[in-house]
């Protein structure tokens, strides 16, 4: 059995042995009692009974057979500094550091909350936690005060661990401020910070709950404190991840420790095809699922080298930056997102800087985080000379659902196309009454339980949540919400999103959440927000608004004061800088916003009067005013 076809067979016909068989590549210090137990959770967990500790397989575990070799590169365009941390260093580094949260009360089962920029000590962070049984949730840079103070909220950490700022190349994003915003908002009290002061950057000002991370660790350090990786049940939780839902509250995706070992090891060798001591780069953030599985936990439990680079594709300095990282580094496998491949391309359209680095050690290009448009594959198929392979997946599967198992088998990718289902993952086309649609028919795509290892078992806290959002339309289903088709070769075409979620510079984002912070502004008597074509970022959002009768200040003013509240409340991420006043929103008769319409006029495309529309009108006045502003916009 060795290629994509016989595995898959196999997989689907054996669940449950196809996994135990991958789970001996990790260490266990008890096996589990049952690989999967179905009554368990809103679908069934993996490996109950087994006991593990994620950090232990990430370090511990590899010390002894690696010597010397990097388990971390960091590469900083922002500050200039490129240093290697090794097995061993960053084994000691994080142990350490577990030590200092153990020491500030922080034990199994404590939330911790990671907020730091691309720099290695988000990497100790998120891995000291893991050694002691502590969940992180870490939270994007991009994310405002509000958003982190919902999700201090909804987790209840212990601590946070924070960075002093983040480094944008148009400016220094101060985190402390953020942080005691987010502590004042929030109802739930933190005990109290730890900052890492970033050199060579103005210091953050400490309060009384806020320690100082290099005096913590110093110490720690003098006195030889260090934590051993506490014994952990295989379904305990390793981290929370929040998620933009279709309202303004994020899911807070969990994450276990047994399941999401096994699955990433497997991906890493069957899906990346890096072996141990090789050396992976996802050009993406910690703060995403991407960061966590392939910066993070996934080379390291293979043992290979991963990249932790803090800049971006273009402007840092060039749009050579990628391709001078690859050569300098000898990376094998380059993950990021299409966008960052469409800023390059943008910037270099012939490729030239790519015929400027030698990039022989690199042997595909994977992408995901959006859909990968036809042309941005097939330019840099061209220009990179090697497979360019989009693979489709979402935070709440940690993991492709769809890829080429590049590892496994090179099976030829399909431009346009996200790909062949990965073992683990039974997709199913469905149409609105839950009938499984034919070959080509687009429907709503789901995979049918249950979802294999390293898959959210649950929403943290929020079992109902968990299965009202994912496993009630369709029964016996998870919904992903993506809509697309199967062709007749079995390849997986991933074409919109099912509900309010936008996806902008491969970012997932709520446009219920943002409607939610416009509608607080005290002159929008109404609103609605929804994704726009983007030739760089895909999507981008766009803002309508409908002000209170009587308001006497002008349509621009406001406008500007709302695209700024969404700054202020979700942050700059949104990258919501558009917002449109109109006299009156398009409506159904039963009340209901034509979002989508309203999209395609924004867009330029045609669109069918919908049969329901209160007034038909309407759309014209859309038209006539959209265009304009939008020209301007963009
Ligand atoms: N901390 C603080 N602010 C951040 C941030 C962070 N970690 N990351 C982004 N921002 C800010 C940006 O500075 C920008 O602010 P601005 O409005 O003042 O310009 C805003 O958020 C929007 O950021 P982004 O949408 O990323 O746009 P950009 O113009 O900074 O960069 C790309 C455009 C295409 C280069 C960039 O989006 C990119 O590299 N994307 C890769 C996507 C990715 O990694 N996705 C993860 C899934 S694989
Ligand atoms: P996130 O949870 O942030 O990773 O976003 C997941 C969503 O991004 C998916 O549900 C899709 O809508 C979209 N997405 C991610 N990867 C792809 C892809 N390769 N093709 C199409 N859409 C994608």
């Amino acid at each position: 059995m060795s290629g994509y076809a016989d595995v898959y067979q196999y997989w689907l016909n054996n669940k449950e042995e196809f996994w135990a068989k991958a789970a001996e590549k990790i260490s266990w210090s008890k096996k589990w009692d049952e690989v999967y137990t179905p009554n368990d959770g809103p679908y069934g967990r993996w490996f109950k009974g087994g006991q593990c500790n994620t950090a232990y397989n990430c370090l511990d575990r590899h010390v002894k057979d690696r010597p010397g070799q990097a388990a971390i590169v960091y590469h900083s365009q922002m500050t200039g500094e490129v240093k290697s941390i090794s097995y061993e260093d960053l084994r000691d580094e994080v142990a350490t550091f577990a030590a200092v949260l153990r020491d500030k009360g922080v034990t199994k089962g404590d939330r911790v909350i990671i907020y730091m920029p691309m720099i290695p000590e988000a990497a100790v962070a998120m891995l000291a936690c893991a050694r002691i049984g502590a969940v992180h949730s870490v939270v994007f840079g991009g994310f405002a005060a509000d958003e982190l103070a919902i999700r201090i909220n909804d987790c209840s950490p212990k601590l946070i661990v924070a960075a002093s700022c983040g480094l944008e190349p148009n400016r220094v994003v101060e985190y402390k401020p953020l942080i005691d915003k987010a502590i004042d908002l929030a109802d739930h009290k933190v005990d109290g910070t730890i900052i890492y002061q970033r050199p060579g950057q103005s210091a953050a000002s400490l309060g009384e709950n806020d320690a100082d991370w290099d005096s913590l660790m110093d110490k720690a350090k003098a006195a030889g404190n260090k934590a051993d990786c506490v014994e952990l049940d295989a379904t305990d939780p390793l981290y929370i991840l929040y998620t933009s839902g279709t309202t303004g509250k994020p899911k807070g995706v969990l994450r276990d420790h047994g399941g999401h070992m096994v699955a990433l090891q497997w991906t890493m060798q069957n899906i990346y095809g890096i072996a141990p001591g090789e050396v992976m780069w996802a050009a993406s953030d910690v703060g995403w699922v991407v960061g966590h599985s392939y910066i993070v936990y996934g080379p390291l439990l293979q043992g290979a080298t991963t990249i932790l680079y803090e800049g971006k594709p273009v402007g840092t300095p060039d749009a050579g930056i990628f391709w001078r990282v690859i050569e300098q580094h000898g990376v094998n496998i380059l993950f990021t997102a299409p966008t960052a491949i469409r800023a390059i391309k943008r910037e270099d359209p012939e490729g030239e800087k790519i015929q400027e680095s030698d990039l022989s050690s690199m042997r595909a290009l994977f992408l995901a985080g959006e859909r990968a448009d036809p042309d941005t594959i097939d330019w840099a198929g061209r220009c990179l000379n090697m497979p360019v392979i989009d693979h489709w997946w979402q935070t709440e599967t940690a993991w492709a659902i769809t890829a080429i198992p590049f590892g496994l088998e090179k099976v030829p990718p399909k431009i346009g196309s996200s790909n062949l289902p990965m073992p683990g993952y039974d997709v199913t086309i469905l149409d609105e009454g839950g009938n499984p649609l034919q070959r080509g028919e687009i429907g709503a795509i789901t995979v049918k339980l249950p979802l294999p290892p390293g898959c959210a078992p649950t929403l943290w806290g929020d079992d109902n949540r968990y299965k009202q959002s994912y496993l009630t339309n369709y029964p016996g289903y998870y919904e992903t919400a993506d809509a697309g088709y199967i062709d007749e070769d079995g390849y997986v075409y991933v074409m919109a999103r099912t509900d309010d979620v936008i996806n902008v510079a491969g970012h997932r984002l709520s446009t219920g959440a943002m409607e939610e912070v416009i509608a607080s502004h005290k002159d929008v008597a109404e609103c609605a927000v929804f994704g726009i074509q983007d030739q760089l970022k895909g999507q981008l959002p766009l803002g309508v608004i409908v002000l209170n009768n009587g308001v006497d200040r002008s349509a621009e003013e406001i406008e500007k004061e709302v695209v700024n509240l969404v700054r202020e409340k979700i942050g700059p991420v949104a990258a919501f800088k558009t917002a449109i006043t109109i006299e009156r929103l398009p409506k159904t008769r039963s009340g209901k916003i034509l979002r989508g319409t309203m999209r395609k006029i924004a867009d330029g495309e045609d669109y069918n009067m919908p049969a329901t529309i209160d007034d038909p009108a309407i759309l014209d006045e859309l038209t006539d005013v959209f265009a304009p502003k939008l020209n301007k916009a963009t």
